[in-house]
């Protein structure tokens, strides 16, 4: 479907739970935050409901985040139905790595495409140190397994934070030379925990691309990784992988946004920063039919703003992990 600027709506990010099994520093207090009760989330059966409707007025990709969407039992129930719809083409995955090894090759026979992780560091230490409680080598064994698995394109998801990752930057580019992965580094949003602590610890994608620079000469802009999300891509020369930016705050991608979102209470979101939402939980459990469904998300998408407007200020207490990514 084509929204009101012209933007063909064709992904659908789908949280499939508010929780987290990591506490990372700019995103939650070490106490965690308050989940959401049991009641108020989405059943697997709803959720596939939401995406049966969705695929009839143009949604071809789907991709399932969180909180950690790998802590949702019976979550391989859910890939195997989506996959079985034949109007969705790709099947993606954004997770923190932690269970993905040991759950790779049921989740590829389940359906899944390709998988993004969210990995701020490349020392165990430090992958410590930021995430609370994340072990590294457990998360490093379900890249490997992807990679293995041909899951491809295998993304990172580099948060930048100054004082925290940004000596690592060099590091995680030095890994696109051998390994075919794609990392990309996104700006710091002073959303939940991190607002306004943001400020003070953000750097901007222009200072990264620099830093690369002085430490490895040009690099190649590069057209061909496969996504459907906001980053740009570059490549070191001969290298097996690309390095990307995600400009979430210094460039807004808003005019060529694809995406809706719906949040792990059933909220239907057109646009991440927006307060707006539209329910869906309500006629989902009231008996709405699949063309009831499908009018309603076609509403949600005709209110899809023009941009966000995040430099006034983010309204919502809300972190990340509870809107999903
Ligand atoms: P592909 O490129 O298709 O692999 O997906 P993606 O980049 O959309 O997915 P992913 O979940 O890996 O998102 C990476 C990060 O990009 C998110 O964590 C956000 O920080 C940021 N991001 C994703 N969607 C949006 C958006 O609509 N607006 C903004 N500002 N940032 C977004
Ligand atoms: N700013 C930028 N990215 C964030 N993420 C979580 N909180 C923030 C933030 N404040 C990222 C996670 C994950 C993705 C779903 O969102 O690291 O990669
Ligand atoms: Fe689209 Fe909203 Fe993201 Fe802008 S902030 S790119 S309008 S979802």
């Amino acid at each position: 479907m084509i929204d009101n600027f012209k933007r063909q709506i064709d992904y659908l990010r789908i949280s499939v739970t508010d929780r987290c099994n990591f506490r990372c520093v700019y995103c939650m207090p070490p106490e965690g935050v308050k989940f959401t009760p049991h009641w108020e989330i989405l059943s697997l059966e709803e959720i596939s409901r939401v995406v049966d409707a969705a695929s009839d007025i143009g949604i071809t990709k789907v991709r399932i985040t969180g909180g950690e969407p790998l802590v949702r039992k019976n979550i391989l129930d859910l890939f195997q139905y989506i996959s079985a719809n034949p109007l969705i083409d790709d099947i993606s995955l954004t997770t923190n790595g932690v269970l993905f090894a040991d759950m790779a090759e049921n989740l590829k026979k389940s359906g899944l495409n390709r998988v993004n992780f969210s990995l701020d560091s490349l020392n165990p230490d430090n992958f410590r140190d930021i995430t609370r409680v994340g072990n590294f080598h457990d998360v490093w064994r379900g890249i490997n397994k992807a990679l293995e698995l041909n899951l491809h394109p295998v993304k990172f998801n580099v948060v930048a934070v100054r004082g925290v990752n940004d000596q690592e930057f060099g590091d995680f580019a030095r890994l696109t030379k051998e390994l075919p992965l794609h990392i990309r580094f996104i700006e710091l949003m002073p959303i939940g925990e991190c607002n306004p602590w943001a400020e003070g610890n953000f750097v901007a994608a222009a200072e990264i691309m620099q830093r690369l620079q002085e430490e490895f000469g040009t690099l190649e802009t590069e057209m061909k990784v496969t996504g459907s999300g906001p980053a740009k891509y570059y490549r070191l020369p001969g290298a097996k992988g690309t390095i990307g930016v995600i400009t979430a705050m210094s460039n807004h991608f808003c005019n060529s946004c694809n995406r809706l979102r719906l949040t792990a209470n059933g909220q239907l979101r057109p646009c991440l920063y927006g307060n707006q939402e539209f329910d869906l939980k309500t006629p989902l459990r009231s008996g709405a039919s699949r063309e009831e469904l499908a009018d309603l998300i076609a509403k949600a998408i005709r209110h899809k703003p023009s941009q966000h407007h995040m430099e006034e200020g983010w309204t919502d207490r809300r972190v990340m992990s509870q809107i999903g990514g």
